[in-house]
């Protein structure tokens, strides 16, 4: 069953815009509990020290200057903290409504702390003039920016920022700026994509954090519902103050779910991966699952819609009845183990047990063989991986992966599929790349780069255990998963503290492997 994820508070002031116009602009307001969680991790323990510059470089309608307003007005005196806010953002109408709701707290809330302008202007803001920045900069990237802004202007960002590399987006500019901006020892909290830890265009945006700032905090809020878009954000958190040793970064999941901390010195800029690695491959023997059977997509992206076309419903399949027709899953047909046919959703249309003649000539003769061959079908959007056999030839959608022309059971690499240590091997080495609901965003690349534990002895526990998971699998039920888990952990020679980590990620209890 599919469990929705939380929605948030919608911000007090949200202007109306189009999809297209909040797309080219990136004006998504930050909810409140998002706010409150950034205001927390950031300001509090600087606000006994008195005096403080604080702003917002990309103030909206001042939603993450208010809350932290209240605070610094229930601390310090009010001349204080009047003069502790700044906002900026280029929207003159964000900025009106901005200085109305600062004023609404204080009538005396001067108006020019909110001023109209682009922050990523080197004369707008004096380096090294602030020590708290706080906010949600503009997630744009570089395809809508080339719609709304001129190529001169892309030119000189290019110029100006050392993070504007290939095809980078907005936010990464605005973490350059805040680092510029900080004064030294100065803290930072942001909402961002999570991108940020993974994409080769935020990467110099990766070395100027790891190098030059202390990485306090980063917060997942990927399987959450936070924006009114398919963003999957984190809130991160740093201090303009290059690392000490062994300084330990906190990861963890908005829920509180799991929490890790990683010496930040440990994380490379060529991409960030923020749970502890468990490393399998330097202990057993493994291959690449990319290397022991092929691995190919259903049907192809670009494809997709002339193959919608061509989708037969049950009821119409006599009238084709001279045809060759294979039946049709998706992602949602694939269980652990299992293939449940049945309605099939497509592209936003529902089917009774659809069907795909094979003779079209929108498939390619790599397909044809494909769905016709016995092969082990993945989904591609779910929570945990999901495969399961099939020997009847099905044709399959977008989103399906399958494995076959194998160099192992295929029995044995159904098995490893389906446990759940693949499943969290998969999961936190990709964590950056999660969707919102929790969804594994699963790509060929990386179901590839899978470790399938080989065994070449013919004797001995492994032999053993890799002919009892054979057997398990080719007659499987639900009361053989345990089993399988437990010869699965014992194949990879994982101690018991990591079994428990294992167990702990799908909210199991603490498990001692037979
Ligand atoms: C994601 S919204 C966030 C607004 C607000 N901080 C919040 O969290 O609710 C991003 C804001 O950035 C503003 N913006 C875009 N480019 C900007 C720039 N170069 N300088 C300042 N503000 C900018 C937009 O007008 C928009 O209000």
């Amino acid at each position: 069953m599919v469990r929705r994820p939380p929605r948030f508070s919608p911000p007090a002031c949200q202007p109306l815009l189009s999809r297209e116009t909040r797309r080219a602009t990136g004006v998504y307001y930050t909810p409140p509990e998002i706010v409150r969680l950034i205001v927390d991790l950031t300001l509090d323990s600087g606000l006994e020290r008195g005096p403080l510059r604080l702003l917002d470089p990309a103030c909206g309608a001042g939603e993450v200057l208010v809350e932290p307003y209240g605070r610094l007005r229930a601390r310090l005196c009010t001349s204080m903290s009047r003069i502790s806010i700044t906002g900026v953002d280029i929207d003159s109408f964000a900025v009106a409504a901005a200085r109305s709701r600062l004023k609404a707290m204080d009538r005396e809330f001067p108006a020019t702390n909110i001023v109209a302008g682009d922050a990523l202007d080197a004369d707008l803001l004096p380096p090294r003039s602030f020590d708290v920045i706080l906010g949600n900069p503009p997630y744009v990237n570089i395809r809508q920016l080339a719609k709304s802004l001129p190529r001169k202007r892309i030119e000189q960002l290019r110029q100006q920022f050392r993070t504007a590399r290939g095809n980078f987006d907005l936010y990464v500019l605005f973490i350059e700026r805040a680092i510029e901006l900080l004064a030294p020892g100065g803290r930072c909290g942001l909402i961002i994509p999570n991108k940020w830890t993974t994409l080769d265009y935020a990467r110099l945006c990766r070395e100027l954090l790891l190098e030059r700032t202390t990485i306090e905090h980063v917060v997942d809020f990927s399987s959450a519902r936070a924006f009114a878009a398919s963003v999957y954000p984190h809130v991160l958190v740093f201090r303009k103050e290059p690392a000490a040793a062994h300084h330990l970064v906190q990861f963890r999941d908005y829920k509180r779910k799991s929490c890790c901390r990683i010496d930040q010195r440990s994380l490379s800029p060529a991409a960030i991966h923020l749970v502890p690695a468990l490393d399998v491959e330097s202990r057993v023997t493994t291959q690449p699952l990319g290397q022991v059977a092929t691995l190919a997509c259903g049907t192809a992206g670009y494809s997709a819609q002339r193959i919608a076309r061509r989708l037969i419903d049950r009821n119409q399949a006599e009238a084709v009845s001279g045809e060759r027709l294979a039946e049709f899953i998706t992602s949602g047909n694939i269980d652990r183990y299992r293939i449940r046919l049945g309605s099939v959703r497509y592209l936003n249309r529902d089917y009774i047990r659809p069907r795909l003649q094979l003779n079209i000539p929108e498939l390619t003769d790599a397909k044809r063989r494909l769905f016709t061959a016995p092969k082990i079908v993945i989904a591609g959007m779910s929570r945990r991986l999901e495969a399961a056999w099939d020997d009847r030839g099905l044709a399959l959608g977008v989103q399906v992966f399958a494995a076959s022309e194998f160099s192992l059971d295929p029995f044995y690499l159904l098995a490893l599929l389906n446990s759940k240590l693949l499943s969290y091997l998969f999961a936190t080495r990709y964590a950056a790349k999660r969707l919102s609901g929790g969804y594994l965003a699963i790509n060929k690349g990386q179901l590839a780069r899978l470790p399938i534990r080989t065994i070449s002895a013919r004797s001995g526990d492994d032999a053993r255990r890799d002919r009892r998971l054979r057997e398990l699998a080719t007659t499987w039920n639900a009361s053989h998963e345990a089993e399988i888990d437990q010869l699965i952990y014992r194949l990879y020679h994982l101690s018991n503290d990591e079994i428990a980590r294992v167990e702990a990620h799908f909210g199991g209890v603490r498990a001692t492997a037979a």
